[in-house]
């Protein structure tokens, strides 16, 4: 059932090209200028109301939801709040009937996920799940679904889950910002041309996994990692740690690249290994002039780009490319050598890399 791969956790970073295309392409058809969310009820006259919306989640679906975040508040102009379903629901949140509650979850099963949803359904707010698992909790509860089309994850390290949300977050900020005229047909158009694109350029970086694999293997005796970008790639940043901690068991940290000099630089030394992503390109020389810092204190550094920013090579003695795409599916291909490192250095130590110590696939107590 691995279908020839070696571990679960291979096989369904591979299938990552299908997810994708199953998830985005029956809701974006080519000829017409609209998102089509399986009737979900996100019209003109709900959005209208709408004065705040949460995206509510856990561990790798709420990484997902930051992205979520930025882009609703970048094209559709509404205040986003994402928080972590664990601290949510033990606060005194402000929610009503203009309330629109996001949250996101693979298993539908998440013990603190589902109370989050159901304070907010108490409260009047409107509560659109995005969920992978078919027929669980959170799809039964929440007044709308709309499906990531995953298929079943079995590894405990979620990889082609979070891509799949990563498509629902386009869909959903694009579908937002469509019904409240914030977002014009040429944007629209452009958007849907290069998600139409991801799925062959995943591909690019999967027919390229050999790169990776030497890179994890120089760097397996690493001490620590730290993953630092801006704007989204700091939100990539996050998932990219996260997969580092659980099946490499290495400390790994996300940081902001501007954060750095305000206290974690000082644990950089030697045998520290820095991870800069550099996929937004306005941000690109910030983020280089943070890595140079670290680099001055022995650090080794790798970097993660789009092709055409060459520059790269000057800080990072290990650079990987990916294909150029609009700046807001950048965290979508940048993840992919993300995934790609944790499982190979994870390989590399010998670890368990579908069931890692300590973790459950769904976290049904909270
Ligand atoms: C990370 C991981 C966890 C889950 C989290 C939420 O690889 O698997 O962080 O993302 O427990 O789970 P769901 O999405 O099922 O609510």
């Amino acid at each position: 059932e691995k279908a020839g791969y070696e571990h679960f956790m291979l096989k369904e970073i591979y299938e990552q090209p299908k997810v994708i295309r199953d998830t985005l392409t029956p809701r974006l058809p080519m000829d017409q200028d609209d998102v089509y969310l399986d009737g979900i009820n996100l019209e003109k006259e709900v959005l209208e109301k709408i004065t705040r919306i949460y995206v509510i989640a856990c561990g790798t679906a709420y990484y997902s939801g930051l992205i979520g975040k930025e882009l609703i508040e970048k094209y559709a102009r509404i205040p986003v709040i994402a928080e972590v379903a664990s601290e949510f629901r033990y606060k005194d949140p402000i929610l009503d009937e203009n309330t629109l509650m996001i949250v996101v979850s693979q298993s539908g099963e998440t013990a603190d996920t589902l109370a989050a949803l159901r304070m907010a359904k108490k409260a009047g707010a409107h509560v659109l799940g995005v969920v992978n698992a078919v027929g669980s909790s959170i799809s039964r509860e929440a007044d709308d679904v709309l499906y990531t089309w995953a298929g079943p994850e079995i590894a405990v390290a979620s990889t082609k889950a979070y891509s799949a949300q990563l498509c629902a977050m386009y869909l959903i900020s694009m579908k937002i910002s469509l019904v409240l005229g914030k977002l014009s047909t040429e944007e629209f158009r452009e958007l849907r041309a290069a998600l139409y694109q991801l799925p062959s350029q995943v591909e690019h970086i999967l027919e390229n996994a050999n790169l990776i694999e030497a890179m994890a293997k120089k760097h397996v005796n690493m001490k620590n990692v730290f993953y630092i970008g801006r704007g989204l790639d700091y939100a990539v940043a996050m998932e990219g740690a996260l997969k580092i901690k659980e099946i490499a068991y290495l400390h790994a940290e996300p940081y902001p690249a501007g954060e750095l000099k305000h206290g974690p630089i000082a644990l950089i030394e030697e045998g520290s290994l820095l991870m800069g992503l550099l996929g937004q390109e306005s941000l690109f020389d910030k983020t280089v002039s943070n890595i140079k810092e670290v680099k001055a204190r022995g650090a080794s550094i790798m970097a993660i780009a789009m092709e055409g920013n060459k520059e790269v090579e000057q800080v990072a003695e290990d650079v990987i490319y990916i294909p150029r795409t609009h700046w807001s599916l950048v965290p979508l291909l940048e993840n992919i050598p993300q995934q790609l490192f944790a499982y190979y250095i994870a390989k590399n130590l010998g670890h368990d890399i579908d069931k890692p110590r300590n973790l459950a696939k769904s976290v049904t107590v909270e």
